[in-house]
């Protein structure tokens, strides 16, 4: 079982985000639990695209929140976030091809979340104190 997805998350403080965060991370074991218990095939890109749709989706919430505190590091960050998509969306097509989804990856989204929220979302404080 991967261990990095396992660590708890740094909280932000703000509860909307840390909320998505927490979700997250859920997602991501969840998928982790399945690979190791040999879950089909479609099953488990079914959680993956729920992941991926979710990941999206708290990728606006943060996009919005530092555009809405004039957040200077926002477009680096955002850059970022795009990166992670296109990489998952890289991982979903080789899935539908037929590569099986593998431990890697939850690892590789357990790894890249845990980085993430701590060096970047944590670093630009500013857009985190939501009025
Ligand atoms: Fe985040
Ligand atoms: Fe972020």
């Amino acid at each position: 079982m991967p261990t990095a997805v396992w660590r708890s998350l740094p909280l932000l403080g703000n509860e909307r985000l840390d909320a998505q965060h927490r979700a997250l991370q859920g997602e991501v074991q969840r998928l982790a639990e399945d690979i190791h218990s040999k879950r089909s095939a479609e099953h488990l890109e079914a959680s993956l695209a729920l992941i991926s749709q979710r990941t999206i989706e708290h990728f606006h919430t943060e996009e919005d929140l530092m555009k809405a505190h004039g957040d200077p590091g926002r477009i680096l960050h955002a850059d970022l976030h795009r990166e992670l998509i296109l990489q998952v969306r890289r991982i979903q097509y080789a899935a539908a091809k037929g590569e099986p989804l593998r431990d890697a990856v939850p690892e590789f989204l357990g790894d890249w979340f845990q980085e993430h929220v701590q060096k970047v979302d944590l670093e630009h404080g500013a857009y985190l104190r939501e009025s």
